[in-house]
């Protein structure tokens, strides 16, 4: 089976790895991809927000089966055009994706079907928006969403009413997100601690992948500013078996369900943003989409072929249950570009990568990179993911480390604490 990537991040590269190694795929092209990815796999440019582009490159490459990455050409409607055009694609159309381009729609649809979330209203006027925070019905801290699409920075979690009024008045007023910001979803702040649920889902059933936690903020201990995601591990010590259940009893489930009553049936990996609380699982977030950095620990764990799944949920025919995992935990950590998520400085030469002790025992997912001559420079704020599994979190996380000291650019960080919070 001729088998097509589409996106160009560390995500995209877990995936082409994984299914590069299987019996299925004859051969893995990733559209636009990256210079990393390009080491080992064919990669052809294309904006991948433009499907008819990507439709064009499905029949000229003859593809069987395209699987989309990142949530942006899912929006495109992506999906819808290949579907149109005869071409099986896995993952969901435009409006199953607006689970996660709408947050209002997310939380009108977990509202009808009983899906446990943060109490919220969603307001499309300044006043109404400023009213909820006045008559402090969520009390504070309180959390104020831009319902669009804002590239993992539409989110405020404000401790008082000023800094909550200033994140709506950002996202109203000054249009920060553009028209993501149309519309802003004001919610009661959840406690508890965050996992990732995925299940890859043919609209009706679905199959379970591990869990994973990720670390969003830029340093170590939970501080500095929010990121794309520092590092990742799987599985989340919170996802009992039994948890799993309870999540697929009461979110995933229901929230099928719904979709397909909306007429919206989806199909694709459905990513489940937690809160683990007192009460239970509680939906933070859907994402229509695998996590970045989280596909990286996820997909490694996996101890079966994940293609004949991946076109079985794409044709409406999953085998449920859970995926068959490996017994080891799984850290990826991410070296990112100095100054990252702010400002950062790019094409610095990235050493380290052909050291024979870091091909052994670890795996290297590249996302900013570009080619220099031959060898690969920095060109984005997240770098790569170093991802390695051991018996344990702690054997993980030191095979990890050791790999990840290996590599150098100027100005690189990283977070030392990746997976710590999962042995302590
Ligand atoms: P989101 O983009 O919706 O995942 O939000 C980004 C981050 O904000 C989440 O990963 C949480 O850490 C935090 N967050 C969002 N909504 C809530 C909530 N209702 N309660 C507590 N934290 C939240
Ligand atoms: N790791 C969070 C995300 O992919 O949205």
């Amino acid at each position: 089976m001729r088998v097509l990537v589409v996106g160009g991040g560390a995500r995209e590269h877990a995936l082409c790895w994984k299914l590069g190694g299987e019996r299925g795929a004859s051969e893995i092209v990733c559209a636009p991809g990256n210079a990393g990815i390009a080491r080992d796999f064919r990669c052809l440019p294309a904006d991948a927000g433009r499907p008819a582009d990507v439709v064009a490159l499905v029949e000229r490459e003859r593809i069987d089966l395209t699987v989309v990455g990142p949530e942006g050409p899912l929006t495109a409607g992506l999906v819808d055009s290949l579907g149109a055009a005869g071409h099986r694609a896995c993952g969901p159309t435009r409006l199953a994706a607006e689970i996660e381009s709408s947050k209002a729609f997310a939380k009108r649809l977990m509202a009808a079907c009983g899906v446990p979330t943060a109490r919220s209203v969603t307001c499309t006027a300044l006043s109404d928006a400023l009213g909820v925070l006045r008559d402090e019905r969520f009390g504070y801290p309180v959390v104020v969403k831009a319902d669009g699409l804002a590239a993992g920075k539409g989110v405020t979690v404000a401790l008082d009413r000023a800094s909550a009024e200033t994140a709506v008045g950002e996202m109203m007023v000054d249009r920060r997100f553009g028209d993501a910001g149309s519309a802003v979803v004001i919610e009661e702040y959840l406690r508890g601690r965050e996992a990732s649920f995925f299940v890859l889902t043919d609209g009706v059933r679905a199959r379970v992948l591990p869990s994973a936690e990720d670390h969003k903020r830029a340093f170590d201990g939970d501080g500095g500013p929010n990121t794309g995601g520092m590092g990742a591990f799987a599985a989340s010590p919170l996802v009992t078996e039994a948890m799993a259940d309870r999540i697929l009893d009461s979110i995933v489930e229901p929230a099928l369900r719904g979709l397909r009553g909306e007429g919206r049936p989806y199909r694709g990996f459905l990513y489940c943003g937690l809160m683990i609380t007192d009460d239970g699982p509680k939906v933070v977030e859907f994402n229509a989409r695998l996590g970045d950095p989280e596909a990286q620990v996820v997909l490694p764990a996996l101890d079966e072929d994940l293609l004949p799944h991946l076109w079985n949920a794409a044709g409406g025919a999953i085998e449920p249950g859970a995926f068959r995992v490996r017994p080891d935990r799984y850290v990826g950590v991410v070296l990112a570009s100095g100054g990252y998520p702010g400002a950062f400085e790019t094409g610095k030469a990235i050493a380290g990568l052909d050291d024979p002790a870091l091909r052994d025992g670890a795996q290297v997912f590249y996302a900013g990179v570009a080619d220099r001559g031959g060898a690969l420079v920095t060109a984005g704020g997240r770098v790569l993911t170093v991802v390695a599994g051991g018996a344990g979190f702690a054997e993980a996380r030191e095979a990890a480390y050791a790999a990840a000291s290996r590599i150098s650019f100027e100005g690189m960080h990283y977070r030392r604490d990746i997976g710590v919070r999962a042995i302590g």
